[in-house]
């Protein structure tokens, strides 16, 4: 057995690469995989449980308040993340996949893609954080990066999100940065955003 709990749909139209996506806080492996479907018809879904509980809620990292994370477990995560992706490829026989996280799914992508990203073939990041305050110790060669942030978004300073698609843009990612007049939630736009996003990435 794989070393995460998670959801596996394979796909239909093999010319697409797959898709990870990444659940929010309280979310599980099954959240994100009608969004997965209406994204990218076709593509493989691969979709791992977080794996650390905050009050029963299942998440990707520890965190010490909203906002504040565990850095040193938000590392550990990610490293096992990245392992497990490895993992699921063999087993599945997959190319490497284009991350979609949403929230504290998308700060373990940004994590990803600062430690391990080799493992990602792009990202799509709705609402993310500046997940480490080190720079990115990989690079990440022009990888396709989508940042959507929301102009209301209680949860994610402006300036956060703009030092996060800074550090990304530093380490070599082809970045996308994009506020849309939102909160913390994904919307209609987000999903035509990603849509037409993953269509030409
Ligand atoms: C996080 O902990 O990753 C962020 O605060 C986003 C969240 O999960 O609410």
């Amino acid at each position: 057995t794989l070393s995460h709990r998670h959801l596996f749909v394979p796909a239909t139209d093999p010319g697409r690469p797959p898709l990870l996506l990444l659940h929010g806080t309280g979310g599980d492996e099954s959240d994100l995989v009608p969004l997965g479907r209406a994204v990218a018809p076709g593509a493989a879904l691969l979709s791992p449980r977080g794996a650390v509980l905050e009050q029963g809620r299942p998440r990707f990292f520890r965190r010490l308040a909203e906002g504040v994370f565990d850095e040193a477990d938000v590392e550990r995560r990610a490293h096992d993340l990245a392992d497990f992706i490895d993992e699921a490829q063999a087993r599945y026989g997959l190319a490497a996949p284009v991350a979609l996280g949403f929230s504290n799914g998308a700060n373990i992508a940004a994590a990803l893609l600062w430690l391990r990203p080799e493992v990602l073939a792009g990202a799509v990041l709705l609402r993310p954080m500046v997940p480490l305050a080190r720079p990115p110790s990989g690079r990440l060669e022009g990888r396709p990066v989508l940042i959507l942030s929301g102009s209301a978004d209680p949860i994610v300073p402006a300036e956060n999100a703009a030092r996060l698609a800074e550090r990304l843009t530093e380490a070599g990612a082809a970045l996308t940065h994009r506020t849309l007049p939102a909160g913390h939630g994904p919307t209609q736009r987000d999903l035509d955003l990603t849509t037409e996003w993953l269509a030409a990435h």
